[in-house]
């Protein structure tokens, strides 16, 4: 639910709040980061697994300024509009596996927000799993994604994904797939919360607690 390459290139110095008007139809931001404020409250550090623009990071920051945030993608430049203050962010380009080998066990939250469904299938098990082992024991996984539905937010959104962003491999899943997904990816996480996020009921949450002493 992002602008492709295509519509971005053209549209300049309009493109940072372009992109956010487009982006506030699907989500609003601000609301996701209260909720993830409100649920890790003494966190210090956060990593977000395919970051995109940045726009997650600028939203985390207003609402948890003390943080420290590692911003992840497997695209070139991550983090291009973040225009907050940057002595405390971090973008790198690079796969979730590769932060895993310098990082794993050191974060308090792990966003990953609207992404996996990007993700091929045969991946999307090992991209959880990757930000499962970035948690500290008793940490916070934030899974955001947008379920299948038939409704017309449903069609805008995947016409959005599959020829605004032009992205061929989308796929959305049910509900039930993604807590299945979770429960493969983090085996021995708590559910701790599961909530919509405004503006579509389509926003699902999953907010899964890693077990505080490691699971035998
Ligand atoms: C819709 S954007 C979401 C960006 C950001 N999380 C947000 O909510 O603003 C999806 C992002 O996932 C990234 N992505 C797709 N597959 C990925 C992977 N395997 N590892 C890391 N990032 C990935 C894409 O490059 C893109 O930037």
């Amino acid at each position: 639910m992002g602008l492709g390459y295509a519509v971005r290139s053209r549209l300049g110095k309009y493109e940072p709040a372009v992109s956010e008007a487009y982006r506030a139809r699907f989500i609003d931001l601000g609301v996701l980061a209260t909720t993830v404020a409100s649920l890790a409250p003494g966190a210090s550090r956060v990593a977000e697994i395919g970051c995109g623009d940045g726009s997650m990071a600028a939203a985390i920051l207003a609402e948890m300024p003390s943080v420290e945030y590692v911003g992840i993608d497997v695209a070139d430049n991550p983090g291009r509009l973040f225009a907050g203050d940057r002595s405390r962010v971090r973008f790198v380009s690079q796969p979730s596996s590769e932060l895993v080998v310098t990082e794993a066990g050191t974060f308090d939250v792990v966003l990953v927000v609207d992404v996996v469904h990007h993700v091929a299938d045969s991946e999307r098990v090992s991209l959880l799993a990757d930000a499962a082992a970035l948690l500290r024991p008793g940490g916070l996984l934030i899974f955001k994604d947008w379920e299948r539905g038939r409704g017309a937010a449903h069609l805008l959104a995947y016409g959005s994904d599959r020829y605004v962003s032009g992205d061929r491999t989308v796929r959305f899943m049910p509900l039930e797939e993604l807590h299945e997904l979770a429960a493969k990816a983090a085996p021995g996480f708590e559910l701790a919360v599961e909530c919509r996020v405004p503006p579509r009921r389509n926003n699902v949450l999953l907010a899964l607690r890693k077990p505080a002493t490691p699971t035998a």
